[in-house]
């Protein structure tokens, strides 16, 4: 009976990734460093998920591994069911594409291509650009006020600008699950602080599943769960 209980019980929690045990070394000339090591942690389905921890402690290379752009050395990770790493590498980028939005520290836009068409190359190179599609990245840029520089290179936007088109580019295409890894670390704390509540209100308004690496226990403590990298673990706060 006890067995059957939690059997309901668990099937009852929709889980958007589960991560078992990963680990993760890279190799140098130095030697071998051990960076990941038993990380493990279920993250429910439309919650937002905080990991904060020193400088070097191996949150972006979680980070990567989550997103499938590294794979991890042993351990096991599902997201939506999918076993990322068990996948080939085109039906991971595939995946990716579909249903993972990854915000980088340091914005990685194409400098060649104005705001807007930074937001739409993904698409683009799907083949599949419509009327709607730009109509839709336009909303996106206007929610988070930046529309107005849709025409704009990189290169004539100041960084919190280059930082919101960074963000309506993750959040385009609606994915079941955005990763940011310090999404607004490289702002003034002002511009900083508009850019994360933007940023929090559409996930919250399109119930998306989040997990934001962020130095600030302020940014942290919006979130619903707080992890910290500890010796190349996940240690739960909240
Ligand atoms: N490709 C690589 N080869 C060798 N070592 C690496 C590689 N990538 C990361 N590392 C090492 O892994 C450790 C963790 O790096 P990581 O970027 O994950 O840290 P972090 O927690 O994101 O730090 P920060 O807060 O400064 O961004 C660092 O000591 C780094 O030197
Ligand atoms: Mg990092």
């Amino acid at each position: 009976m006890v067995v059957f209980l939690h059997i309901i019980q668990h099937s009852t929690v929709s889980f958007m990734l589960s991560l078992r045990s990963l680990t993760k070394s890279y190799s140098t000339t130095a030697g071998t460093t051990r960076i990941l090591h038993d990380c493990t942690a279920d993250i429910p389905r439309g919650t937002m998920t905080a990991i904060i921890g020193k400088s070097g402690s191996g949150k972006s290379t979680l980070l990567n591994i989550l997103s499938g752009i590294d794979t991890p050395d042993s351990g096991s990770l599902l997201i939506n069911d999918i076993s990322l790493h068990s996948i080939t590498e085109q039906e991971r980028t595939a995946f990716r594409r579909k249903h993972i939005g990854f915000i980088f520290q340091f914005f990685h836009l194409l400098p060649g291509l104005t705001a807007l068409e930074n937001v739409l190359f993904q698409q683009e190179l799907q083949g599949r650009l419509s009327e709607h599609d730009i109509r839709h990245a336009y909303h996106v840029l206007e929610s988070i006020e930046i529309a107005h520089k849709a025409e704009y290179y990189p290169a004539q936007l100041s960084g919190g600008e280059q930082q919101r088109v960074a963000i309506a580019r993750a959040l385009i295409h609606k994915p079941d699950l955005l990763l940011a890894d310090e999404p607004t670390g490289n702002l003034d704390p002002d511009t900083a602080n508009i850019i994360f509540n933007l940023l929090v209100h559409r996930i919250r308004a399109d119930k998306q599943t989040a997990i934001i690496v962020t130095h600030s226990m302020e940014i942290a403590e919006r979130a619903d769960r707080i992890y910290e990298m500890r010796h190349g673990t996940l240690v739960a706060l909240q």
